[in-house]
């Protein structure tokens, strides 16, 4: 078996932990639940290894996890790759000053927001979820990194929704990263 055969299966393994709940939180939607990925001390281990991977050696200052699912493996990955994290909120969250972007949901809009003192200009910045859908809520978060003056040097996911293709809305000089895709 080669590293790549290796790779694969280990993949494999964590795209059969995932799981997918149909009609939840509304009907029609498949919820794709990484709480397996976290449960089992192996699957945690082997997850938080495989973001890091693609980042390691890379000047990042800051992992930029989006509430609240980007939270979970997101401090981890921060600690990972010797970088602080920022915690990306929903609206009136954040204590401190802020500065906020709205986006466009399917129905409606919905709002992000940081801590202005998160960074200094020319900070490089990763930005962490969970799972990029239509890419709305990730593009988001570089808006706000940016305004702050941040370099995004990533995007970083547990998985990505293929048919969505949310990796196309984001910026295409940025180098993405998602472990899996389903
Ligand atoms: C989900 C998911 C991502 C986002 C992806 O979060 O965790 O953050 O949607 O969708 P997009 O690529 O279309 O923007 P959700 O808003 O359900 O909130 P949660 O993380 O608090 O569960
Ligand atoms: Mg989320």
């Amino acid at each position: 078996m080669s590293l790549t055969d290796t790779h694969s299966s280990l993949k494999k393994i964590l795209k059969d932990n995932i799981r997918s709940v149909k009609d939840f939180p509304k009907k029609g939607i498949v919820y794709k639940d990484i709480t397996p990925l976290l449960n089992d001390r192996y699957l945690l281990e082997l997850t938080s290894r495989m973001l890091a991977e693609p980042f390691r050696g890379h000047h990042i200052d800051y992992v930029a996890g989006l509430e609240s699912r980007g939270f979970l493996f997101g401090t981890n990955l921060a600690q990972d790759l010797h970088a602080g994290f920022i915690p990306i909120r929903k609206p009136k969250k954040l204590p401190a000053e802020t500065v906020s972007v709205e986006y466009k949901l399917e129905y409606g809009t919905d709002i992000l927001e940081v801590h202005t003192d998160s960074i200094n200009p020319g900070d490089n910045v990763l930005i962490h979820d969970d799972l990029v859908a239509t890419g709305g809520s990730s593009m988001a978060a570089t808006k706000l990194i940016e305004k702050l003056g941040g370099n995004i040097v990533g995007y970083s996911f547990v998985m990505e929704i293929e048919i969505l293709n949310g990796r196309e809305n984001l910026d295409q000089t940025i180098p993405f990263h998602s472990i899996l895709s389903v």
